[in-house]
């Protein structure tokens, strides 16, 4: 009995202090976790946490073929993986981590770029929404799926600014403006890490490449960055910073130098301004291989050397170098690389483990039912196709003498009632080519993916004949197939031509020279226009690309860049009016690559070219004009809209005070439609230089046809800071130009004094 009792009592003790013990591992935070794990490590595991290495699913950078994975996953000395999905795939290699002494979870990486088993548009083409909840959205669909599947991590958004369009990884970002680009790259952040990490849908966001990479010299991919400190500061850091306030959770660190610093081992970057200045507590991965590739920079002399840099200038995870765990160690005994220095990597790296629960539950992510769920979610692929419809852009509208459809005159909408349509070019019935660059191939995506043609078909009741040719391929020689496409156009009543980019001649390391529509595309076009039939130019790409003629002759241009897996749906949508366009371009669209640098925000300079035609020792060329083909902010409606007068609730302020412009906008045209109404600001004098205009807010609004509302914009002295020659944040009294506009090339102006 009493043997029993004590039995009782030492079962409720040990329960008691089991309690007691939770109770207390509960309320530590996620840094003393981290902690009290660090402090159990070997230098070998520590070092294994900062190794990523790329699994078997995908090849994203150049494969080093070594060594057994597995083995080294089981000994701890691997800390992520990228490229391995599937819940079946992560829970296998998880279950290999769990093996290790330390127990140590695996994070699972994988470019989740725009979408995951649902595509939805290009970054780039998303950003021509302007739909900030919509982008928002898109990234949370993505995690939703990825999640599902063992993904933790993605490693986007990417949010360099992109002001050359030879450069093929203008497709990732949200193009050439800085305060566009920070509010999508918040947007997107808060998308992918939905409600916090912890969540099960919740994937960790990776603000990429830090920094400056979009200005990679000549637009080739992974060149050098040189530019001002003030130039990084105003134009290429905001996005980062808007990612890491919106709670980031890690960083990229990119392939290029800036300023001579190979990205990777820059310490000012790294150290003083993203850990240091924004005091940013996640983690730095390097690019694929770019601590390795410090030896061909001229930088580092061997990989050891390398593995140095990159850990003392902070990037706290090598991916796919192996310079870390191949020197690391001999680097700490050398004493070469302080032991704090990985103590902090590794505990970077850890509490965003301890975050996403994965020490609670390394199989959270692994869940068969929830993967299932989120496979060809019917709300995703809706969703897909809303947003493909937002980011449609259309460049030119104009009247046809014998145009089918459109009450207006104009070409489109097309009419649903149309008998005879000509499908011609070389994408009409592109399937995969639809998804763009940075997105997975599934072995049933013929039969998800709606190409062209079946969006239209689907449209069409079945009194239309549609016609198909497809008269060449997208970069050919050959135009033996011209002859076919002229006889199918003479049959139609209207004619949609659907031409434009390989979807891989964007993406990284596709930079191009020449942005001109490839092959015999533009001859083919110039052989149906001579048809004399209405015809429309669909241009699919991933970047700006030069059409002068077409947008010359061509009655009506629309851009689709790459619009995911509902792009047919999408298009058809816009093509026949069941949506009335409402993108606008993110960025400029040069009428020749001799333009490019080519954005609005540029400097006045001290003798600028008051016109296109004005090149008498001015700041021009002489065989073009300065102004690009399609302003940043451009694109057309099936509605007009007209602007009141801008009005101002006062033209002197004084520091407090708060500037209200107002404009009237009014839809006068036959359809409702929406309009993104756009406000720029010039700082007239400053201590520095400033641009002819900047961007500082925008909104968009939905006009029912003949409704007018009023838009209202508020600035204090904080929208009007700027760096200056001493890199302080900081605005200056002085006269300000207030500009409200369609886009940055059709602005009116009010001045303001604000003085201090
Ligand atoms: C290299 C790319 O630059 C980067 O954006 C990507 O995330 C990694 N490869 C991994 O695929």
């Amino acid at each position: 009995m009493m043997k029993r009792n004590f039995l009782k009592c030492q079962s409720l003790l040990v329960f008691v202090v089991a309690q007691v013990m939770f109770c207390t591992a509960q309320k530590k935070t996620v840094d003393q976790k981290a902690d009290s794990v660090l402090q159990l490590m070997t230098l070998d595991e520590k070092i294994g946490q900062m190794n990523q290495y790329n699994g078997d699913w995908a090849a994203t950078g150049p494969i080093t073929k070594d060594g057994d994975k597995q083995s080294q996953i089981r000994n701890g000395r691997v800390g992520s993986m990228l490229n391995v999905t599937g819940t079946a795939h992560t829970r296998t290699l998880q279950e290999i981590a769990m093996q290790s002494r330390m127990k140590i979870p695996l994070l699972f990486g994988q470019d989740i770029i725009h979408g995951y088993r649902t595509i939805f548009p290009l970054p780039l083409a998303e950003a021509a929404s302007w739909d900030l909840p919509a982008i928002e959205k898109s990234a949370r669909i993505a995690a939703t799926e990825a999640s599902a599947a063992g993904v933790h991590w993605t490693f986007a958004p990417m949010v360099d600014i992109a002001r050359d369009p030879r450069w093929g990884r203008v497709m990732e970002g949200a193009g050439e403006d800085t305060y566009l680009g920070s509010l999508i790259a918040a947007a997107r952040v808060k998308g992918f890490q939905g409600k916090g990490l912890g969540n099960t849908d919740a994937v960790m966001a990776c603000a990429k490449h830090f920094a400056a990479y979009g200005a990679a010299v000549g637009g080739r991919d992974y060149n050098s960055v040189d530019m001002s400190l003030r130039q990084l500061y105003e134009v290429y850091l905001p996005p980062f910073k808007a990612a890491a306030d919106a709670g980031a959770a890690t960083f990229m660190n990119s392939f290029n130098d800036l300023n001579g610093i190979p990205a990777t081992a820059n310490k000012l970057l790294q150290r003083y301004i993203l850990k240091g200045q924004w005091n940013f507590k996640g983690f730095v991965v390097s690019d694929w291989g770019s601590v390795g590739e410090m030896i061909n920079h001229g930088y580092a002399k061997n990989n050891y050397e390398a593995a140095m840099l990159a850990a003392n200038a902070g990037s706290d995870m090598d991916m796919e170098s192996r310079s870390y765990i191949k020197n690391l160690a001999t680097l700490v005994k050398e004493g070469k690389v302080k032991m704090a220095v990985i103590d902090e990597a590794v505990k970077r790296i850890l509490k965003k483990k301890f975050e996403m629960g994965l020490f609670d539950d390394p199989y959270k992510f692994c869940n068969e039912t929830r993967e299932k769920q989120q496979w060809d979610n019917a709300d995703n692929i809706n969703f897909s196709r809303e947003i493909a419809k937002k980011s449609i852009v259309l460049l030119k509208n104009d009247a046809f003498r014998s145009a089918p459809g459109g009450d207006s005159g104009v070409l489109l909408p097309l009419s649903k009632q149309t008998k005879n349509i000509a499908l011609i070019g070389p994408l009409v019935k592109a399937v995969r080519d639809n998804l763009g660059f940075w997105s997975y191939s599934w072995p049933d995506d013929t039969a998800r993916i709606v190409t062209l043609w079946n969006g239209v078909q689907n449209k069409l009741s079945n009194t239309a004949t549609m016609l198909y040719a497809k008269g060449c391929n997208i970069n050919d020689t050959s135009k033996n197939g011209f002859e076919e496409a002229i006889a199918v156009a003479k049959q139609s009543d209207v004619v949609i031509l659907s031409v434009g980019e390989a979807p891989d001649m964007t993406g990284e390391a596709k930079s191009r020279s020449n942005l001109h529509l490839p092959g015999v595309q533009e001859d083919l076009i110039k052989a149906i226009m001579a048809t004399g039939k209405p015809v429309v130019v669909l241009i699919s790409a991933g970047r700006p690309l030069v059409f002068n003629w077409i947008a010359d002759n061509v009655p009506a241009v629309v851009y689709t860049w790459w619009l995911g897996t509902q792009a047919g749906n999408a298009i058809a949508d816009v093509l026949f009016g069941d949506y009335n366009p409402s993108g606008r371009l993110p960025i400029s669209f040069p009428r020749a690559e001799g333009q490019i640098p080519i954005y609005y925000n540029h400097y006045n300079t001290g003798r600028p070219a008051r016109n296109d035609s004005d090149v008498y020792y001015v700041s021009a060329y002489t065989d073009m004009v300065n102004s690009p083909k399609f302003s940043f902010g451009y694109g057309l409606s099936y509605t007009q809209f007209k602007y009141s007068p801008v009005t101002l609730n006062k033209t002197t302020l004084h520091a407090g005070d708060k500037l209200e412009a107002s404009v009237t906008i009014t839809n006068t045209g036959n359809f409702d439609g929406e309009e993104i109404v756009q406000l720029y600001v010039r700082d007239v004098v400053g201590s520095v230089v400033r641009p002819v205009k900047e961007l500082k807010g925008f909104q968009k609004i939905m006009l029912k046809k003949g409704e007018s509302r009023e838009v209202k914009f508020m600035l204090s002295v904080n929208d009007v800071k700027f760096y200056n020659d001493a890199l302080k944040y900081d605005w200056e009294p002085g006269e300000f130009r207030i500009m409200i506009g369609p886009n940055a090339g059709n602005v009116q102006a009010k001045p303001v004094q604000w003085n201090r």
